[in-house]
């Protein structure tokens, strides 16, 4: 057996022993993490499509990514010059494989188990914060983007979510008279489809939106769309938030509730 046969076999036997893996990570010597994914070479097929639309230099950039799982996007922002970047995840056999992963590679990247529900203890902005198919595995997913925008967006949001139903996108009013139903009805109005068991499988899915209803999602937690670079991804500059305190949480006060303004 060559030197060579030796590391491909223990580089597998250490890969199969942190799976199954979710993210197919090339770690050469012709092993890939899970290269058997039903969505094929995942994420990297997903990346390919949008990984020009972000800075091909990130020398001295802050890069959190929210759900890191395996670790595919965070190994790609460090492989971008990237100074400092801090994966979280809330499953601790995610962050081993995104840990195994990282030192394969020699990249100094920090895995933190942290919620998103969390965020705020972070008491840190980054220059940009990848959120990619997390949304729709919460069941709080407004709250999400809300502690995103309030607590570590320092400017650019890459964001991805799963999303079913309608692409249509029709202009959202600024009000509708209570008498007034039809946009209900009409593809085009923002939607969140609720998954009361499963969906593909998967008891962790819980809010899958319609593309009207991310869009205005992302508008309503304070960030700005500056591009769709792929289906599903969108690239978001912080905005200012387009509501006053009593908006979120439980503050509301029962004048605001009965017909005030946000
Ligand atoms: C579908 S995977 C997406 C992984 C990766 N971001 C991507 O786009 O390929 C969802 C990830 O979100 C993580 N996750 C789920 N709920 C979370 C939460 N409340 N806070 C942080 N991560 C969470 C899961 O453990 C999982 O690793």
């Amino acid at each position: 057996m060559t030197a060579s046969d030796m590391t491909r076999s223990d580089l597998r036997r250490q890969a199969d022993a942190l799976g199954p893996w979710f993210h197919n990570i090339d770690l050469g010597h012709g092993i890939w993490t899970a290269p058997d994914h039903f969505l094929g070479d995942y994420p990297r097929v997903k990346w390919r499509r949008f990984a020009d639309a972000i800075p091909a230099d990130l020398t001295g950039r802050s890069i959190l990514d929210i759900g890191c799982n395996g670790g595919f996007y965070a190994l790609e922002m460090k492989r971008r010059g990237a100074a400092r970047v801090l994966g979280l995840d809330s499953d601790e056999r995610y962050l081993a494989q995104a840990r195994f992963a990282a030192a394969h590679f020699g990249y100094d990247i920090e895995f933190r188990n942290l919620s998103v529900y969390d965020l705020g203890s972070l008491g840190e902005r980054f220059d940009i914060v990848l959120f990619m198919g997390v949304l729709y595995h919460l069941r709080h997913p407004l709250l999400a983007l809300d502690l995103i925008r309030e607590h570590v967006a320092g400017d650019l949001l890459v964001f991805q979510s799963m999303l079913r139903g309608s692409r249509a996108v029709e202009p959202v009013a600024e009000d509708y008279d209570f008498w007034d139903m039809d946009q209900f009805e009409r593809p085009g109005y923002p939607r969140m489809h609720f998954v009361e068991r499963a969906y593909a499988h998967d008891w962790t899915n819980w809010w899958i939106p319609n593309q009207a209803g991310i869009e205005a999602m992302l508008r309503a937690s304070g960030f700005a769309i500056e591009a769709q670079p792929e289906a599903e991804v969108y690239l978001c500059r912080t905005a200012p938030v387009p509501y006053g305190p009593g908006a979120v949480y439980p503050a509301r006060s029962i004048s605001e509730q009965c017909g005030g303004t946000r």
